[in-house]
């Protein structure tokens, strides 16, 4: 049985590095091509399983060579994927991904199969889901499929942990069935619809959420860390200094980094600490999922080493 399950999005990365990204109309030369596994839920599965956790995957792939070979990385990692579906009429998730020298990055996807993940096949995955003790959701899916699980899970007292990127709108429901909401400052205000000027603003947009039934908000700061907002207070948690390269998938290593410690039933500050070690070392390597740290890594940060 898993610990944590990931419902999400499971795209192949096409990832250009470049002297600094083009503006609208203008073509640059960049220097560097890769392929790598990516999409926020795929990322935060193997960032889990990384961690130690055991992870279970539902989602959707296409039924051609990119779905072929993901399916298979995720497989080498451990991940559970029998509630991956094949799906026969759309490809794959795809994202477009350009990446400068000061490690600014600028992300198009395609959904593809992505698009199509149903709440029946959330249904078909109900006992997995209930079995564990963090479900983690991100906004790369259809809300629908989305909500049902968040419903299974707050039903069955399992925590929901959902990652609020790429930001759009949600019905109330869904905030409502969510223990922690992770985003960036300017996520925490749309989502809130609020204006977010400064921290102090953040707060409040937090508070709002919160007021309409969200359990806690994580509210990420880049290299500045964290604030970590419930019912109690609002504490900043300090991020770790790194020299970061490429910032694709910092932002799921965060998330999994809090989840897997959430599921080792970690007080909520520590469980913020470990997202900001996880996301500061994600940040240091080229690429989304392969640069998930794991766990010995993490520790030695977390350490002070
Ligand atoms: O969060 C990073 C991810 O966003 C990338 O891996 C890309 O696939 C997009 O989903």
């Amino acid at each position: 049985m898993a610990d944590v399950v990931v419902v999400g999005g499971c795209n192949m990365d096409l990832v250009v590095q470049t002297p600094r990204l083009p503006s609208a109309g203008e073509t640059v030369l960049g220097y560097g091509f890769f392929t790598a596994p990516g999409g926020k839920g795929s990322n935060q599965a193997v960032a889990a399983a990384r961690l130690g956790a055991q992870v279970a995957f539902l989602g959707r792939l296409g039924a051609d060579d990119f779905g072929v070979r993901l399916r298979k990385m995720l497989e080498a990692e451990g991940v559970d994927v029998q509630h991956l579906v094949m799906d026969t009429e759309q490809p794959t998730g795809v994202a477009l991904i350009t990446v400068e020298e000061s490690g600014e990055n600028t992300i198009v996807v395609a959904s593809g199969a992505n698009a199509r993940l149903s709440q029946e096949d959330v249904e078909a995955a109900a006992e997995t889901i209930r079995a564990a003790r963090v479900v983690l959701l991100q906004l790369e899916s259809p809300i629908p499929a989305l909500l049902r699980a968040a419903e299974i899970a707050a039903a069955a007292g399992v925590r929901v942990v959902f990652s609020a990127g790429p930001a759009r709108e949600v019905p109330e429901a869904l905030l409502r069935a969510t223990s922690v909401l992770v985003a960036n400052r300017r996520e925490v205000g749309q989502m809130a619809g609020l204006e977010v000027q400064d921290l102090a603003g953040v707060e409040r947009a937090a508070r709002r959420l919160i007021e309409r039934g969200v359990g806690a908000v994580v509210a990420t700061l880049g290299a500045k860390g964290a604030l970590a907002i419930d019912r109690t207070g609002a504490r900043s948690v300090l991020g770790f200094q790194v020299k970061a390269v490429d910032t694709v998938g910092a932002g799921d290593a965060f998330t999994a980094g809090l989840a897997v410690a959430l599921a080792d039933r970690l007080p909520f500050e520590e469980a913020v600490r470990m997202g900001n070690a996880c996301g500061a070392l994600a940040a240091t390597r080229p690429g989304a999922q392969p640069s998930m740290p794991r766990r010995a890594e993490v520790a030695l940060l977390l350490s002070g080493g």
